[in-house]
């Protein structure tokens, strides 16, 4: 299969979002209308799929899913979206995760409420079922660190038994919750998405600081990017150049759920795509800052996506 062919596969979390958007953030224990509401497929990894496949990229997710009615709801959307589930590891007996979101209209704030009762993390064994061969990148959003970094390990091996001119399968981690475990994913992956959070939590006030601090954790030759909200982002390759974008802020912020999600998306989409780091990092600023001015991701695809590849 042709490199342009194959497809970017994004592993971690599909759960629903119930959104309500307000116009002032309620106080507690008051009883207040909101604006709109809305149910939207969430995770950070079901995200990232969206906004690839708005992009124009051939996508699959893989994750796991409860039986019922709202998870009817969830695979209808993502093939609304053309992104490929036939990877996805059902658990009929099991109740989807679910986020309660309180998204203020005026500062774009998105308050989350999570809570997974009992669906399992995707596991080697459900990972064992992929054909790599199909895959030309894969994005594991950090979960269940142990198991994913066996995951990759699979993938090490694959790409070490292939032909020299065969293309290698390209895997990138993205570490954005503050849990011990998931650090162990540093040294794993071409290329590691850092949260801002995470770098606040080791000390971190920048960026750069955060790129130059935890540089050292990451395998040789990869690539360590740090987005930083309204800040922008910045990358930090083996060459030791420290790459940087501004953010691209939206008339008015409205909505800055999956703005993170958004910006691995169009990252992982212009480096999967042959393009370099800087444009890699300006585009990815750009499509979130775009996002981050509307409800949803609905209009990226209009915007900036392309033919699919
Ligand atoms: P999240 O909190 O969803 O993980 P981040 O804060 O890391 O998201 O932001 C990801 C990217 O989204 C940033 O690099 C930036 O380009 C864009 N972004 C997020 N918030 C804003 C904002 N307030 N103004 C402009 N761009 C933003
Ligand atoms: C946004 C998001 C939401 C989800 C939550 C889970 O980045 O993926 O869609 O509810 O984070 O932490």
């Amino acid at each position: 299969m042709e490199q342009q062919q194959k497809k970017i596969l994004c592993v971690g979390l599909v759960c629903l979002d119930i959104i309500s958007v307000v116009e002032k953030y309620p106080e507690e224990d008051t009883d207040s209308r909101c604006v709109s509401q809305r149910w939207q497929r969430g995770g950070n990894a079901s995200n990232s799929c969206t906004v690839l496949a708005l992009l124009g990229a051939r996508t699959s997710f893989l994750g796991s899913l409860a039986g019922g009615p709202v998870a009817d709801f969830i695979l209808e959307d993502f093939q609304k979206f053309h992104i490929d589930v036939s990877l996805i590891s059902e658990h009929a007996q099991c109740f989807l995760p679910a986020s309660m979101v309180i998204s203020n209209i005026h500062t774009g704030s998105r308050t989350i409420l999570h809570m997974n009762r009992n669906l399992p993390d995707v596991t080697v064994e459900d990972f064992s079922k992929v054909d790599l061969r199909q895959f030309r990148w894969i994005h594991w959003e950090g979960r269940n660190a142990a198991e994913q970094v066996q995951m990759i390990q699979r993938v090490e091996m694959f790409n070490s038994s292939l032909a020299p001119e065969q293309q290698r399968v390209t895997m990138s981690v993205e570490i954005e919750k503050t849990r011990e475990p998931l650090y162990q994913l540093f040294p794993h992956g071409d290329l590691v998405f850092v949260s801002k959070d995470v770098a606040r939590h080791f000390g971190f006030g920048t960026a750069e600081e955060a790129l130059r601090g935890l540089y050292g954790r990451v395998r040789e030759g990869a690539v360590l990017v740090c987005a930083w909200a309204e800040a922008g982002a910045a990358a930090l390759g083996p060459d030791g150049v420290l790459v940087r974008s501004e953010s691209f802020p939206p008339q008015s912020l409205v909505d800055t759920l999956g703005a993170g999600d958004t910006f691995n998306a169009a990252v992982i989409y212009t480096l999967a795509n042959g393009g370099g780091l800087q444009e890699a990092l300006t585009f990815g600023c750009r499509v979130a800052g775009w996002k981050c001015g509307r409800h949803g991701y609905d209009g990226i695809g209009d915007q900036f996506g392309a033919q699919r590849t």
